[in-house]
C-alpha cells in the first residue's frame, strides 16, 4: 500500500514481542491449517490488553496498594467480542441497535464490508499487520496515533459514526482482537501470507471517465450491489444489516472516508471486486471508483482542519484546502501524474 505514512522505526523491543508470538505460534499453528477462521483462535488466550495485575501509582505505600481493588476490563471485553464487533458492526452498534448508549455508527456497514473476512484477508485493506503499524505519525491527524485512534478515525469516517470511549469494552474488545491478528501474522507461513490478487492497481495517466465507470457499475457491480447502489440487506430486518453493502446513500461510508478517494477506492476495487471474481483493468477500476465517488454521501463536518500541513494530504483527497493551485475537479478525478510532480519538486527545494 503505497499511501501509507513514515512508520515510526521498529524499535528493540518489536524483536522480543515477534519472538514470544512465535513461541506461542507452535500451539496455533495446527489449527490455522484445520479451521476456516482465523479468528477462532483467540478463543483460548485472554484479551491482550486486559491487565491482570492491580493498577497502583507508582509512589503509593505498599498497605494502600494491597488494598486497591483491581482494575480490569470487563470480562466480555475478550478477543472474541472483538472479532464480533468488526464482522457484526451494523447489528452491535448500528443506529438500530436496541440499546440507545450502544448506538455508534449511522452508517449500516461492518468493518468487515471492507476489511475482508474480518482483517483476515492478505493484501489490500488486510488487518493483519495493523499491529506492527503503530504507533505511527498521521499526516491527516497532524499527531502521533495509536491503534485505538485508528479505529475511532473509521468509526468517524468510514462508519459515518461517533468515537469509542477509550476505555470501553468496545474499543478495549476491538484493540485486542486486531493486536492478536498479529500474533497470528507473526505465526502465519510464508504461502497463507500471500494475497490472492491481480496485479496492483496502476494509475491510468488520464483524468477518470464517469461515463464509463457508469457502464462498469451496471455491467458488473449492480447485480450484488444494486441498479440504485444502496445495497442489499440480509434480512427485512434492517438491525441486521446488509448481505451486499452500499456504495453511496446514507447508510454507507462519508465523504471523509479513504474509500471516498478515488486512488484508494481503485486500488481496492482492482484487488477485491467484483468479490470472487475481480477482473477489472486499471482502467476499469479507476472510472469505477470515480462514478461511486460522485454519488451524494453522508458529509462529514470539519474536514478543512484535517492534514495540518497540507503538503501531507494525499494528492487524491477529494476535499481542500491544498498547498498546490490544481483544481478542485483535478483532486477527485485526475490526472494525478502532474500534481504527484508537484509534490515532488517542492519536495526537493
Ligand atoms: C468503507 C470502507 C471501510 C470500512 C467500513 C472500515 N474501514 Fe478501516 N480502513 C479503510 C481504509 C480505506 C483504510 C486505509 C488503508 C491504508 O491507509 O492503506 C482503513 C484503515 C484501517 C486501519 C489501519 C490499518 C493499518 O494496518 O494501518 C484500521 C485499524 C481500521 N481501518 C479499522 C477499521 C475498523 C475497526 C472498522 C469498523 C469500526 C473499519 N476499519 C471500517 C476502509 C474502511
Ligand atoms: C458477487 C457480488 C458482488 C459484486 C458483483 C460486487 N461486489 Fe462489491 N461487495 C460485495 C460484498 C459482499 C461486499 C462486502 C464484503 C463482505 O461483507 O465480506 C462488497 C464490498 C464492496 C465495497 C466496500 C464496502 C462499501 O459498501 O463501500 C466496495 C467499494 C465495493 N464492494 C465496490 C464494488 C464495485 C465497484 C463492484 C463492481 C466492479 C462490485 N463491488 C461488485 C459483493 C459484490
Amino acid at each position: 500500500m503505497t499511501e501509507r505514512e513514515d512508520p515510526r522505526p521498529a524499535s528493540g523491543l518489536t524483536g522480543i514481542v515477534v519472538g514470544c508470538a512465535l513461541v506461542g505460534a507452535a500451539a496455533v499453528g495446527v489449527a490455522i491449517y484445520a479451521g476456516p477462521s482465523l479468528g477462532m483462535l483467540s478463543g483460548g488466550r485472554p484479551a491482550a490488553s486486559v491487565p491482570d495485575t492491580p493498577t497502583v501509582p507508582p509512589n503509593a505505600p505498599l498497605g494502600e496498594a494491597l488494598s486497591t481493588p483491581r482494575k480490569r476490563a470487563p470480562a466480555h471485553a475478550t478477543e472474541e467480542y472483538g472479532r464480533r464487533l468488526v464482522a457484526h458492526t451494523a447489528e452491535l452498534l448500528g443506529p438500530d441497535q436496541p440499546d440507545p448508549n450502544l448506538r455508534y455508527t449511522a452508517s449500516r456497514l461492518n468493518c468487515s464490508s471492507c476489511h475482508l473476512g474480518t482483517g483476515t484477508e492478505p493484501g489490500t485493506l488486510t488487518l493483519l499487520q495493523t499491529d506492527e503499524h503503530y504507533p505511527r505519525f498521521s499526516g491527516r491527524a497532524g499527531n502521533w496515533t495509536d491503534v485505538e485512534d485508528r479505529i475511532n478515525e473509521c468509526m468517524q469516517r468510514s462508519m459515518n459514526g461517533k468515537p469509542l470511549p477509550m476505555d470501553s469494552p468496545e474499543m478495549t474488545a476491538m484493540a485486542a482482537y486486531l493486536r492478536g491478528l498479529g500474533a497470528q501474522y507473526a505465526s502465519m507461513g510464508a504461502s497463507l501470507r500471500k494475497a490472492e490478487e491481480p496485479p496492483p492497481f496502476k494509475t491510468p495517466e488520464r483524468a477518470a471517465n464517469v461515463a464509463m465507470g457508469q457502464i462498469v457499475f451496471s455491467t458488473r457491480c449492480a447485480q450484488c450491489h444494486g441498479a440504485d447502489g444502496l445495497g442489499l440487506l440480509a434480512t427485512a430486518d434492517k438491525r441486521k444489516g446488509y448481505l451486499f453493502p452500499p456504495l453511496w446513500g446514507p447508510d454507507s461510508f462519508n465523504n471523509g472516508a479513504g474509500m471516498h478517494r478515488v486512488l484508494t477506492a481503485a486500488r481496492f476495487i482492482k484487488a477485491r471486486m467484483p468479490l470472487g471474481e475481480p477482473t477489472l483493468t486499471d482502467d476499469e477500476a479507476f472510472d469505477v471508483a470515480a462514478f461511486i465517488n460522485f454519488k451524494p454521501r453522508p458529509e462529514m463536518p470539519n474536514l478543512e482542519h484535517d492534514y495540518p500541513d497540507k503538503r501531507a494530504k494525499p494528492v487524491d483527497n477529494p476535499y481542500g484546502p491544498f498547498a498546490d493551485d490544481f483544481p478542485l475537479e483535478q483532486h477527485k478525478v485526475g490526472p494525478f501524474q502532474p500534481i504527484e510532480a508537484y509534490y515532488r519538486q517542492i519536495k526537493k527545494q
